[in-house]
């Protein structure tokens, strides 16, 4: 009686132990299948990896967007409009060009090369443009002084207010128009004066379509 007594007691003590490791076992088992990952919902699974992760390695969650750069600073010298310097003078001096533009049938031009720049005669027979014309050259003659330019999205119009102050300009008042000599001892600022003045023409050929176009920075000289 006492032998059986003893192996039953051995046995389910032995039982008994298995059985708590294999609780204690599973206790320490991943959570798999503990109930949906709480960042993914598609996830039916309890993430595997470190709460600090975030998430499982296949589905981490969401970073947030970087934040965009602060918009960068105009450069380059004020314009004649925009923040970087409004003038006074923009407004009338628009309706000028614009006013030629919208008459530009009415404008003849001439243009002489010259090794430092250009000798040009644009006049009208309407005396109106003639009026329009020779406000609009001693204004933007001013600009390029001030630096204060207009069409800074047209590359050659921003170099040659780059330039401004290398220029030399001679207004004469003809009956009709204007005599203009426009020089620069720079020869790659020359060839700006002149790709300008070609420019010029084009507006008074073609009026607002022209005026929409970019126009290019001629090549520099070769250094020699
Ligand atoms: C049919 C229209 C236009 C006529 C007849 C005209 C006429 C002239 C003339 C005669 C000059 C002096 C230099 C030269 O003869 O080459 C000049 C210079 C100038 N024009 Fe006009 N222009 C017109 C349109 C414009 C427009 C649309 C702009 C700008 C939005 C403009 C901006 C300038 C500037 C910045 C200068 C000085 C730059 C330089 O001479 O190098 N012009 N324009």
């Amino acid at each position: 009686m006492s032998r059986i007594s003893l192996s039953r007691v051995f046995a389910v003590t032995c039982l008994a132990a298995g059985f708590g490791w294999s609780v204690a076992a599973a206790a320490d088992k991943p959570t798999e299948n503990a109930g949906p990952c709480p960042d993914c919902p598609k996830m039916k699974a309890a993430p595997k990896v470190p709460a600090e992760k975030g998430c499982c390695a296949k589905c981490q969650p969401e970073k947030a967007p970087a934040p965009k750069p602060a918009a960068e600073p105009q450069k380059g010298p004020p314009t004649g409009k925009g923040p970087g310097g409004k003038d006074e003078a923009f407004a009338s001096d628009r309706d000028t060009f614009h006013f030629l533009l919208e008459n530009h049938k009415e404008i003849k031009r001439t243009v002489k090369k010259l090794d430092n720049g250009v000798e040009t005669v644009t006049e009208s027979d309407n005396t109106e443009v003639t009026k329009k014309i020779q406000e609009h050259v001693p204004a933007m003659y001013e600009r390029l002084k001030s630096g204060k330019g207009v069409r800074y999205w047209d590359p050659l119009f921003a170099e040659a207010f780059k330039h401004g102050k290398k220029m030399k300009l001679t207004i004469e008042n003809t009956k009709a128009g204007v005599k203009v000599v426009e020089t620069s001892d720079e020869a790659d600022v020359a060839k700006i004066i002149q790709a300008h003045a070609d420019v010029v023409s084009k507006f008074v050929e073609k009026g607002f379509e022209e005026a929409r176009k970019e126009h290019p920075v001629p090549a520099p000289e070769k250094k020699k």
